[in-house]
């Protein structure tokens, strides 16, 4: 059997926590011999910087360029707060999305049948959600020049950063959207801010101009940011396909993972361009951060990054028939009421991050079996 090299970077706080519960899984998987990994590990994030002082080291690029996909856990903390801003744990990650050209971020945002009344909103408006975020994630205000803080007179500052969108990185990010509503629902939501900014009227006339001539089967609707969030939270299963770049996805996909009962269950698969050996660099990373406050204590939900492992199977590895197998899993555990403390209803005890891991397993042989 080939095998799939991986680089797993753990991260910060509970970022090592989760991914020892997704390392599981992958041994589960290598011990049947269903696929083989072959595993790399690597520093990122603040615990890079305090070894090597830089939350990205030039080896952790090469490795992550060389791998068939990178599974990442969660970076940054209060500990690197007084970090020189370039050498930030978030540095970390920014530079790792932009030296492997993840330009699309696909985050989706889904409620399980036994989460529902975990969501914050009412079971009825929740009830079979599934919408798919994609999110630009190179570029825009994340990485416009020019950025800074600077003197002006009186001893004041100011602080500014830019916000751009070249028809390209619009057009290629458009795309995935188009691609993905077209083995979806059909239909695509482009969230801007075009009644205010530029940026935002190039790119609504470019997603408009893509669709009219190549994706003329999908629905596309253009909807402000501002309404987005009020409609996210008014009626979601509105949406299908959400498009959008790189700050308003940030926002709006913690606001979707909420809908779906806890951050702790979303995974996300950020995805760059075919090269031409036919490789998509990829990187998995659940949606949540490092969570410092919980970390240690063997609390933290894994599941957004057991369910990033098996976006990485399904995306990257070619190995469809094991991801449901993962989803399979979480489903089962999830109906039987087995949940960390950030899910948990008040049936029998929560259990631990650890405990959470060793019940999928379990799941995985009882359905491996039948
Ligand atoms: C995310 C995170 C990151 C981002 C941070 C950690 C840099 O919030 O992946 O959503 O803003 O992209
Ligand atoms: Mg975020």
């Amino acid at each position: 059997m080939i095998s799939k090299n991986i680089l797993v970077l753990p991260g910060d706080f509970v970022g090592p926590e989760v991914m020892s519960e997704a390392l599981k899984v992958m041994d589960w998987f290598s011990s049947r011999g269903l696929i083989h990994f072959e595993i790399e590990k690597g520093l990122v994030g603040g615990s890079s910087y305090d070894q090597f002082g830089t939350p990205l080291t030039e080896e952790v690029i090469n490795l992550a360029n060389k791998s068939d996909a990178v599974l990442f856990g969660s970076i940054g903390g209060p500990k690197w707060h007084d970090v020189n801003y370039d050498l930030r744990p978030e540095k970390g990650l920014l530079n790792l999305r932009q030296s492997m050209g993840l330009f699309a971020n696909l985050r989706p945002a889904i409620v399980f049948d036994a989460l529902v009344d975990a969501s914050s909103l009412k079971p009825d408006l929740v009830h079979g959600l599934d919408i798919m975020i994609v999110r630009e994630l190179i570029g825009g205000i994340y990485f416009g020049e020019p950025r800074g803080i600077k003197k002006i007179k009186d001893n004041k500052r100011v602080g500014f950063n830019t916000q751009s969108y070249s028809t390209e990185e619009i057009v290629r990010i458009a795309r995935v959207a188009y691609d993905l509503a077209a083995k979806r629902g059909n239909k695509v939501c482009s969230v801007d801010k075009a009644n205010v900014m530029e940026s935002g009227v190039l790119w609504r006339e470019e997603v408009s101009k893509l669709r009219d001539e190549y994706y003329s089967n999908i629905e596309l609707e253009h909807m402000f940011v501002d309404n987005c969030s009020m409609q996210l939270v008014k009626s979601p299963k509105q949406f299908d396909v959400i498009l959008t770049d790189n700050l308003f996805g940030d926002i709006l996909s913690d606001l979707a993972a909420m809908l779906t009962g806890s951050l702790g269950m979303l995974p996300s698969a950020s995805l760059g361009s075919k090269s031409q050996d036919g490789k998509i660099p990829s990187l998995y990373e659940p949606v949540h951060g490092s969570a410092p406050d919980i970390a240690g204590k063997n609390i933290a939900n894994p599941i957004a990054q057991i369910l990033s492992l098996a976006m990485m199977l399904k995306y990257s590895l070619n190995h469809d028939k094991e991801a449901d197998l993962i989803d399979d899993a979480v489903q089962l555990v999830l109906s039987e009421n087995i949940r960390t403390i950030d899910i948990f209803e008040g049936v029998g005890n929560p259990v631990g991050t650890s405990e959470m891991g060793d019940a999928i397993i379990s799941k995985l042989e009882i359905i491996a079996a039948n």
